[in-house]
């Protein structure tokens, strides 16, 4: 049996060879009903990630690259190194004396402090020591590098938003000199503007409507940057949230559990895992989440919904 052409389509054919589409047969595919994340929410044990930032610390010589950083990947996106929709999540390793070229960039980044105790941040000659908790952040095309002056191999969490970036095609990357030597002479020790310590966060807790205790990161009453909203969320039971914009979720400290979409993941320490947007999320168990989000872009662009059930 012969498939029923419809009555428009050579019309249709017509268009389509002169570079016109028309609208009234693909319209669903031009105007989703709502949002459908690509990816599957993602989960990194730090069990398994812990071995490779000890082989990268020994096998890759900090001269030798401009970041020890491994990025979590979630396959959905075809191959391309992006941890959820418009962000990337990592960790970076240095040994004792490393220094991490400076550089600076259009992208937003933060690192959050976990195994970092000697560890320091210079952010546009300001100085951010990395204490267990403590977030520094790299806002868009501040000079930054790192260096560890401490004995012990240091690890932290990165989050950056590189692939909203180079979605719109707007990264623009600036290396720094190896051996500028004044880069690292920094006088200044007031890190204020650049650095959140983890006792002014866990101060900054209060009760918030998905029924955890939650602190959000803030400038001057708005999200740490433009693009990049950051909190920290004490988890006893949460209700399930959904949002527009997406999450990827540092396990602080604790053990629990999330259902996010329709995967269950069991967590502790410095386990990751994403939350990716228009997804229902709800946590149990007893433990703090530092949560990288994307929210501020909706904010400003007026596209932020957020819904609790
Ligand atoms: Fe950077």
């Amino acid at each position: 049996m012969t498939k029923l052409e419809r009555p428009d389509a050579p019309l249709i054919a017509a268009l389509e060879k002169a570079r016109i589409h028309p609208l009234w047969d693909r319209y669903q595919r031009i105007t989703p009903m709502a949002p459908k994340a690509v990816d599957e929410p993602m989960h990194w044990r730090w069990g398994d990630i812990a071995p490779f930032t000890a082989r990268a610390a020994k096998e890759v010589g900090i001269e030798d690259v401009e970041r020890r950083a491994l990025i979590l990947a979630n396959p959905a996106f075809g191959g391309a190194t992006v941890t959820t929709q418009n962000l990337i999540g990592a960790f970076t390793v240095l040994e004792p004396g490393d220094r991490a070229v400076p550089h600076r960039h259009t992208a937003a980044a933060i690192r959050f402090a976990t195994r970092a105790e000697g560890a320091v941040t210079i952010v546009n000659g300001r100085r951010c020591e990395m204490h267990e908790g403590d977030l520094v952040l790299t806002p868009p095309m501040c000079w930054h590098g790192h260096i560890n002056e401490g004995k012990r191999r240091t690890v932290w969490f990165d989050a950056a938003n590189m692939p909203a970036i180079c979605n719109l095609d707007v990264s623009f990357f600036e290396p720094g000199k190896r051996q500028d030597e004044r880069f690292w002479e920094v006088g200044t020790e007031g890190s204020g503007e650049y650095r959140f310590a983890w006792q002014d966060a866990v101060r900054g807790l209060a009760p918030a409507p998905d029924g955890s205790l939650t602190y959000r990161y803030t400038k001057d009453g708005r999200s740490v940057m433009p693009t990049l909203d950051l909190f920290l969320k004490r988890v006893g039971k949460t209700r399930q949230a959904r949002s527009t914009c997406s999450a990827v979720c540092l396990v602080v400290s604790g053990e629990g559990r999330s259902k996010v979409g329709e995967r269950a993941f069991e967590w502790s320490q410095h386990d990751v895992f994403t939350i990716p947007h228009w997804t229902w999320a709800s946590h149990e168990g007893n433990g703090d989440l530092f949560m990288v989000t994307d929210r501020a872009i909706y904010e400003r662009l007026e596209l932020l919904r957020e819904e609790i059930r």
